[in-house]
């Protein structure tokens, strides 16, 4: 039996299936009321993400740190700006990652703030893979 919307509304853990995402595509979902980015990103927005000095970030994080372990191609992230709570938009900004329009935030594809006047990175929500091509949010 699948929850019903208020339920979900309430705060019920997602599901969400993968395997429509193509490499260097995004998808939206919402999770208690909040909407969730899925990215499913290319080897080259890895490698840029893991090629950063952590150190010389605002929010100092390593991109590691932001994904599971053995699925580095999947970020998922709250798509709520940190500065002061717009929704940025994917694939936008200077480094391909995510564009608040606001007040210009940009995040890289980590979801970590690299410009701008957010004060620190787009959240992980909490989520786990459920097999290889699906994950639970919440
Ligand atoms: S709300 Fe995103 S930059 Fe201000």
């Amino acid at each position: 039996m699948n929850p019903d919307a208020s339920t979900i509304a309430a705060g019920a853990p997602i599901e969400v299936d993968l395997s429509p995402i193509a490499e260097g595509q995004d998808i939206k979902v919402f999770w208690r009321g909040k909407p969730i980015y899925i990215s499913h990103r290319t080897k080259k927005q890895i490698d840029e993400a893991r090629a950063v000095n952590v150190a010389s970030l605002p929010d100092p994080q390593s991109d590691e740190a932001r994904v599971k372990s053995g699925h580095e191609q999947w970020l998922v992230v709250i798509g709520i700006c940190t500065h002061l709570g717009c929704i940025p938009i994917a694939h936008e900004g200077s480094y391909d990652g995510f564009f608040c329009p606001c007040h210009g935030s940009v995040y890289d594809t980590s979801g970590r703030i690299r410009q701008g006047p957010a004060p620190s990175n787009l959240p992980v929500p909490p989520y786990q893979f459920v097999s290889d091509t699906k994950i639970q949010i919440g």
